[in-house]
């Protein structure tokens, strides 16, 4: 169930008047949106959400610009310091009066924000439904609680000691390597050259891992990543290791096509989830794009939990399959084109 639903309960049920025009904060690819809120600006940096909303008929834009807000919506995410920021954007934006309404999951950590947001404004309003908890408030006159300075700085991008790259709280395995990347890029072999794409590239893990592993043979390296923040971070952790290697950064919806043939390999964590729930559709739709994006005689990297069947659909796609390393619960699997 999808909390853009429960968001809109309030106004659907009669409890807080519709306002003509707002933000809604955080807006995913599966959230479904109420036409009734088609007013609103969506602020989403993620592709395939920008794409649907826009498809839909609502104003998107990927950075909530200053305006007369009378109403911010928030959507709150499994990321409690990502969640937190939000909070204290949407705050910011709003005029004394403006109205905040917040909505998370019940499996997410709901309670705990809805806990700090009442003890940093006060009094807020609340209800449960569709297994997800929705509460408002309208901004007071004074000045901005100090904490909401520490609340920004919790979603800041920034260097991460542990990693030693530049990343951001919601952005994939943004605090730690991921156990899988970091299998496969243990495995880019010697072989490995010419014009490769990263598919679902996030911060640049494997894209700066590839450029460290091969010095001077990658031609060209393109990063394929829907989540912009993302994306803007990889250019940070990547650029610096580029040498003659030409980079680009596609802000883009892997599923929705690449360039035909353009490359030699294709290295890839794909995604596995769409919203809550594990989902191999995903997946496979970038193994697909992937194989229409090499060349003959190219190659697929990829690396994927033990547990998710993606050797069915390399098979029909690829000339040959392998499994080159297995640890950890991850797999990573060769296709040759
Ligand atoms: C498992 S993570 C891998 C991130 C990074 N390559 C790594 O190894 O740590 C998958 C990435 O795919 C991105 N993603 C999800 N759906 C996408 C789509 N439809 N098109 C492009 N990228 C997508 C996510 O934002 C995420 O950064």
């Amino acid at each position: 169930m999808s909390i853009a639903k429960a968001l809109h309960y309030p106004f659907a049920a009669g409890m807080l008047p519709l306002p003509a025009r707002g933000f809604v904060l955080n807006v995913q690819a599966d959230s479904d949106l109420s036409p009734a809120l088609r007013a609103f600006t969506c602020v989403t940096g993620f592709k395939p959400a920008h794409d649907a909303l826009t498809s839909a008929g609502f104003p998107v834009v990927q950075v909530l610009p200053d305006g007369d807000w009378p109403a911010g919506l928030c959507l709150l995410t499994k990321h409690k310091a990502e969640s937190l920021a939000s909070i204290a954007q949407a705050w910011a934006a709003l005029p004394v009066g403006g109205l905040l309404v917040c909505c998370g999951d019940n499996d997410t950590g709901v309670t705990s924000l809805m806990k700090a947001v009442k003890d940093t404004f006060g009094e807020i309003e609340s209800l449960s439904k569709y297994h997800a908890r929705v509460f408002w408030l309208r901004k007071a006159a004074g000045p901005e609680p100090a904490i909401l300075a520490d609340w920004r700085a919790g979603g800041a991008v920034r260097p991460v000691a542990a990693t030693g790259f530049t990343a951001g709280p919601g952005m994939h395995g943004w605090n730690k390597i991921d156990i899988g990347s970091r299998l496969l890029a243990a495995q880019f072999p010697g072989s490995i050259r010419g014009r490769v794409a990263d598919l679902g590239a996030g911060w640049g893990y494997l894209s700066a891992e590839l450029l460290r592993a091969a010095p001077g043979r990658i031609t060209g390296l393109d990063l394929y990543e829907a989540d912009a923040a993302s994306l803007a971070a990889s250019a940070v952790n990547v650029a610096p290791l580029a040498g003659n290697t030409v980079l680009k950064y596609h802000w883009a919806d892997v599923t929705a096509g690449l360039p035909k043939g353009r490359f030699d390999w294709v290295i890839t964590n794909p995604p596995f989830h769409a919203g809550k729930a594990t989902d191999v559709t995903l997946g496979s739709q970038f193994i697909t794009r992937a194989a229409e994006a090499l060349g003959t005689g190219g190659t697929l990297l990829l690396v994927a939990n033990k547990h998710l069947p993606y050797e069915a659909v390399i098979e029909k796609h690829f000339k040959s399959r392998r499994t080159v390393a297995e640890a950890d619960g991850f797999k990573v699997i060769e296709g040759k084109r």
